[in-house]
């Protein structure tokens, strides 16, 4: 079986991390070989860029500076992590990838779809995940949980309305490539979630 490309995305605090530890659950159980990555992230550099993204600060922003330090971030991390371990026949899971920068800097910002679909091409060439687990859910459940943890970051800090957005984009493309996205319920109880996972994980691994 060819080794496959697992990103998991949403809207802040709707469960990441615990169910990114679901698929690792599934993928270790079946003995495959993976890593697990992030983006803005996943290389010393990268995970740099990441930190820069992600600090509050007083000077605005510019969307366009923003969206090309996401996508700098993404070439390095393509190059140096994700590419490499596909080529020696080891599954990635990254939560997070280029969906957010549809959902984030396009939903989110306001930034045109197609200016963005033309740096995925040039960042990504025809690499796509595999498989895409968007967990949905109310953005105010999830807004709830990020201020409860504490200081927040930059889009953290960001309007309710910036969030639906956001989410109305992800809902957009899962239904224009229903082939390689699954939307999932995360406002369920967590052992139904988990399962909605696995059984997406089950039909991937015999695909
Ligand atoms: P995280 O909180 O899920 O680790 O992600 C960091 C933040 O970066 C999150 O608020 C979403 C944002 N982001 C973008 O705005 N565009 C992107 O392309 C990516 C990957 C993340």
């Amino acid at each position: 079986m060819r080794a496959k490309f697992i990103t998991l995305e949403g809207t802040e605090g709707v469960g990441k991390s615990s169910n990114i530890a679901v698929v690792e659950n599934y993928l270790r159980q079946r003995n495959l070989p993976f890593i697990t990555t992030r983006e803005p992230g996943g290389t010393p550099l990268a995970e740099e860029i990441r930190q820069v993204l992600l600090a509050p600060r007083d000077e605005c922003v510019d969307e366009n500076t923003e969206l090309l330090l996401v996508f700098a971030a993404r070439a390095q991390h393509l190059s140096q992590k994700i590419k490499p371990a596909l080529a020696q026949g080891t599954w990635v899971l990254c939560d997070r990838f280029t969906d957010a920068t549809f959902a984030y800097q396009g939903g989110g910002r306001g930034i045109s779809l197609s200016k963005i679909a033309q740096l995925e091409t040039f960042v990504q060439g025809e690499l796509q995940p595999d498989a895409t687990i968007i967990l949905d859910a109310p953005v105010e459940i999830g807004l709830e949980r990020v201020t409860a943890r504490g200081s927040l970051d930059r889009f953290e800090k960001e309007k309710h309305a910036f969030f639906n957005r956001a989410r109305d984009v992800y809902q957009q493309r899962a239904n224009e490539n229903p082939g390689r996205y699954h939307i999932v319920d995360a406002s369920q109880a967590m052992d139904v979630v988990k399962s909605n996972i696995e059984k997406i994980m089950e039909q991937l691994i015999t695909t």
